[in-house]
């Protein structure tokens, strides 16, 4: 029997997350034949995670520019996407979220007449600029869809609202968590020393919409909790984007617990918020990991498209505001009730097989069609 090709695409850290239990589930079909196509939209970051899951592309755009615009990164994926397409002539495309390698690579599916399958499908704030562009990459991913993989039932319902047909969605829950499972049992040291005597702060922002005062907002944010908290330190693995790291390291740099340091590994990453008191994050994949692992994320957004852990009370929104940073994050220091209330173990975006729920709706779609 002939295998069906599925072609996988990824191209920044969290898709490859993401994708991975995706890319080794069907890896391991005796259906398919999965094929890994990498923009490298992130190059570092990107290779990391891969080198984590042991999964090697067999193809490589190498897209990545420092300091890219969106305009630019979209116009040299979409012919190099095509090329790929056209030479390998996949069954199916899949990819992963809201990155402008996802929309870039569903349009030239679109354009090729290949069906797309979307991991992650039907998350919406309903506000096109938060987050930017994030917002507008799913939507324009959705119009051109044909399985959605909702993590959730809300996704779903998103979906449904926008009059996506009810038998094209699959609610799976999210991949992330079945890369989390697969990895949080592992004892992994962190690449520095932490003081046990001290309460962890663990700190990730990269958004565009944050660029600029807001980011500065962050950090003077964090300062103040390390400089008010003796028995607090302060972890922050810096997002290589340039507009990220210059402001950081400007205001951070020199805050004896504060500790910025490079991207961490997934693995040493996975280690360091099983480690934490308390995370502050703007990032979409934190937000889902932390709950599983039952720690507090005060999300640096004022809008966010999980809400299922806002509503279980274990995230909350608290935008780009230091005054409103650092009052939250204080309370949760303070006030030992409200952190407990807020460090239950809950996992509302998945149950770690979500992979295989993807897989098994593709062969079903090819043993009906047989
Ligand atoms: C991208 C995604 C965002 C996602 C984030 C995950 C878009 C528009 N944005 O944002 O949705 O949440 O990835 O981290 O798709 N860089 C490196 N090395 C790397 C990665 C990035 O040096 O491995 C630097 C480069 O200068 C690059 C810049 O970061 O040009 C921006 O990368 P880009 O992928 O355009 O945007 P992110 O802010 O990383
Ligand atoms: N992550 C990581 N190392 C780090 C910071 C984050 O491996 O130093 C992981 C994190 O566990 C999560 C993912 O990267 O799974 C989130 O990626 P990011 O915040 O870059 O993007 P977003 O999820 O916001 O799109």
């Amino acid at each position: 029997m002939d295998k069906h090709k599925i072609l996988c695409v990824v191209g920044t850290r969290p898709e490859a997350i993401k994708m991975a239990p995706v890319i080794l589930a069907l890896k391991e079909h005796p259906a398919f034949e999965c094929r890994v196509l990498a923009t490298a939209q992130h190059r570092n970051l990107l290779d990391q995670v891969l080198r984590v899951f042991g999964i090697e592309p067999d193809m490589d755009l190498d897209i990545m520019q420092p300091d890219q615009t969106l305009a630019a990164l979209t116009a040299r994926l979409l012919p190099a996407l095509d090329d790929v397409l056209q030479a390998e002539k996949p069954d199916v495309v899949l990819a992963q979220g809201d990155t402008t390698t996802v929309m870039a690579v569903a349009l030239a599916s679109f354009y090729r007449r290949i069906p797309f399958g979307h991991v992650e499908a039907g998350l919406r704030t309903w506000n096109m600029a938060y987050p930017f562009p994030e917002e507008m990459n799913r939507v324009v991913t959705g119009k051109l869809t044909k399985w959605h993989f909702a993590p959730t039932e809300s996704a779903c319902q998103n979906l449904l609202k926008e009059g996506v047909g009810e038998s094209n969605i699959f609610v799976t829950g999210n991949t992330v968590i079945d890369a989390l499972l697969s990895v949080a049992k592992r004892e992994i040291p962190l690449p520095f020393n932490l003081d046990s005597s001290k309460r962890l702060i663990l700190v990730t922002a990269h958004r565009r919409e944050n660029f600029g005062a807001p980011f500065r907002e962050i950090c003077r944010a964090i300062l103040t909790l390390a400089d008010h908290n003796k028995d607090v330190q302060v972890v922050y693995p810096v997002h290589p984007n340039p507009n990220v790291c210059e402001t950081a390291s400007q205001v951070l740099g020199n805050h004896s617990r504060i500790t910025l340091c490079e991207p961490l590994d997934y693995l040493p990453f996975v280690a360091a918020m099983k480690q934490a008191f308390l995370i502050l994050s703007d990032s979409g994949g934190v937000q889902e990991e932390a709950p599983a692992l039952g720690k507090p994320v005060l999300v640096l957004r004022n809008e966010t498209e999980r809400p299922e852990a806002v509503a279980e009370g274990v995230v909350k929104l608290v935008g780009a505001d230091c005054d409103r940073i650092v009052g939250e994050a204080q309370h949760l220091l303070d006030d030992g009730a409200a952190y407990r209330r807020m460090a239950r173990g809950v996992s509302p975006y998945g149950d770690g097989r979500a992979a295989g729920r993807i897989a098994s709706v593709l062969r079903d779609y090819f043993a009906a069609c047989v």
